[in-house]
Parts: structure tokens; C-alpha cells; sequence
């Protein structure tokens, strides 16, 4: 098994682009690299193993237009429908507008704080091949507050003891496109899920198609239970990994600026939107790309099993 800590994986001294660790654990904002202009082979590679050793990389005041994010995207793999349930913004297919009210039109209002892990997730777990790449672009950012969260699941993985891990290898979780059972959902919301159901069955441990590191592939707002433990049992070793794989030292918050780029790594990490920003007037606008990604495969070889719904295209 590839080791989880960051120092242990790292190729040759990247010689086109300086990394920056954020902290021991994830994160890294990269310079050096002009995103609105093609990037040559080499600068790509030393992204992408940036990428694969701190799960989620900053590049900061790059100002992206639509069409450069596009362009972005496609040089590091195939870009997705923007949301596979919620659509996308006019005259680009590929782009999800993450903006401030978008709750609004599926969720009523809701108690404040339901649990720790509330929030947090990896993008559409729900389907077979859940989008491997995320890349968000922040345009509009309040003066404070608005700090996403993301949370290294390999480094997770191996903080469990021995016992529990070899007791994890070997389950499966179903993963739901459905909000969690707090929440009452709009009219819109039900017609906009009726036409996109979807529900898979993944391993509780997956291994990492590039790095081989085992990581927990628990996504709080989509897994729903353990395959083959009875309800309780289920909910309370969920609700353990949950709160053991959001710890601090785990985790990454970053203050965006107008025009940074995010790009993590959905099959290594989770994250979590702001919930301060409620709070506030100050507007918030984000544009988020993902790029397809495969099925998820586990400790013992096996793959996911798909419950209900199509697998995400590239588009
Ligand atoms: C997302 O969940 O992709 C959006 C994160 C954010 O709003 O910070």
C-alpha cells in the first residue's frame, strides 16, 4: 500500500512550477503557472503530481474567464455535464454556477447546525463513476468569511487503528442522491432528482486509481448505510469515520481571493461550502468544472456496483 503522508510520495523537484504546502496533511497553492494560456507537457505533469500528493492545489489571481476555465479543464482531462442533476450555466455545458442562494430553490429552511459532518462531501458519490476532478473558480468572494473546507481521506484512512482498518477493507456503502432526512426538499428540487435517480453501492475503502493509497470513500451527504450491517450498527461506525476523518489535522481551510482557482481530488478528499456566508449580505459566486472519473474499485479488486441511474458522460 502507498504510504498516505505527502513527503513519502513526492516525485523529482517539480523545475516549471513552485509548490507551496498549506499544511502537513493536503493543500498546496502552485506559482508559476499562467492558466489562460495552454500549458505546456511538462507544467502539466508537475501539476498533476502536485495534485496527487497534497489533493488539493491553489492557484492564486488567475482571473479565469468561462471559456479559459473550459480550456483549463480540458487539458487535464474530459469535462462532465456542469451538475449531473442541477444543470449548467447558459452557453456552457460545462460549468455549475456555485452560487450563493442556489439552496434556495431545493431546500426549505432548516435547522442551523445538524451534525459535524453536515455538508461535507465528495461530488456526486451517488453515481457509478463519480467525477474524479473538481476545479472551482471563485469571482465573486465577501471581504471575510465564505472558507471552503477540504479533508485528506488517505491520511484519514491510515489514522484508524490496525483492527478497525482491516475490519473497513472489506465493506460497501450505498451512496443516494437524496438530502439528508433533516431537510425537506422543494417542489423543484423533487421534479429536477425524478429525472436524474441515482444510487450506487462503493467500497467503504477505495483504492486510488493513480497512487494506489487507500482512502476512506465515505461521503457524508450521500452515504446512506453499510451493506450488511443492521441500522444501528450502520449508523454508529458511520458517524466514528465521519467525525475521525474531519479532524483538524486533516484538514485544509482556505480564505479564497477573487480569481483563485481550486482543483481537488474527489477520490482523496471531501469538502465543505461555507455556511457563514448566510450570515451576511455579501454576495458569493463561484463557477465549478469536474472532469469524469471511473468506477471506484476496492481493497479486493472489486468494483461498484451500480443501484440505479446512468454513469456521468463526458461531454
Ligand atoms: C462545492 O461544493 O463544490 C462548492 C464549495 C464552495 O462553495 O466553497
Amino acid at each position: 500500500m502507498a504510504s498516505a503522508t505527502p513527503e513519502a510520495n513526492s516525485t523529482a523537484s517539480p523545475e516549471t512550477i513552485e509548490v507551496k504546502p498549506l499544511t502537513i496533511h493536503i493543500g498546496a497553492e502552485i506559482d508559476g503557472a499562467d492558466l489562460t494560456q495552454p500549458l505546456p507537457e511538462q507544467t502539466l505533469r508537475e501539476i498533476r503530481d502536485a495534485f496527487l500528493q497534497w489533493k488539493v492545489v491553489f492557484f492564486k489571481g488567475q482571473d479565469l474567464d468561462h471559456e479559459q476555465h473550459v480550456d483549463f479543464a480540458r487539458q487535464l482531462g474530459e469535462p462532465t455535464i456542469g451538475h449531473a442533476v442541477f444543470g449548467h450555466i447558459d452557453g456552457y455545458p460545462e460549468i455549475y454556477s456555485i452560487a450563493k442562494h442556489r439552496w434556495d430553490a431545493r431546500y426549505k429552511p432548516a435547522p442551523k447546525l445538524i451534525k459535524p459532518w453536515t455538508g461535507w462531501h465528495a461530488d456526486i458519490t451517488a453515481a457509478i463513476n463519480p467525477p474524479a476532478v473538481s476545479i472551482l473558480r471563485g469571482v465573486e468572494i465577501p471581504p471575510y468569511g465564505g472558507d471552503t473546507f477540504w479533508t485528506n481521506l488517505a491520511v484519514a484512512y491510515d489514522g484508524l487503528s490496525e483492527t478497525l482498518r482491516g475490519f473497513v477493507d472489506g465493506l460497501r456503502g450505498l451512496h443516494v442522491f437524496e438530502p439528508p432526512k433533516e431537510i425537506e426538499t422543494t417542489e423543484e428540487y423533487e421534479e429536477q432528482r425524478e429525472v436524474r435517480r441515482m444510487a450506487s453501492e462503493h467500497p467503504i475503502v477505495r483504492v486510488h486509481p493513480e497512487t494506489g493509497e487507500r482512502v476512506l470513500y465515505i461521503s457524508p451527504s450521500y452515504l446512506r448505510s453499510i451493506v450488511g450491517l443492521a441500522p444501528r450498527e450502520s449508523e454508529q461506525l458511520l458517524e466514528l469515520l465521519w467525525e475521525h476523518a474531519i479532524r483538524p489535522e486533516y484538514t485544509l481551510r482556505y480564505k479564497w481571493e477573487p480569481g483563485d482557482l481550486a482543483m481537488w481530488d474527489n477520490r482523496a478528499v471531501i469538502h465543505c461550502a461555507p455556511r457563514d456566508i448566510f450570515e451576511v449580505e455579501a454576495d458569493r459566486q463561484l463557477y465549478r468544472i469536474t472532469l469524469i472519473g471511473d468506477v471506484p474499485v476496492g481493497v479486493d479488486g472489486k468494483p461498484s456496483t451500480s443501484i440505479e441511474g446512468d454513469p456521468i458522460a463526458a461531454i
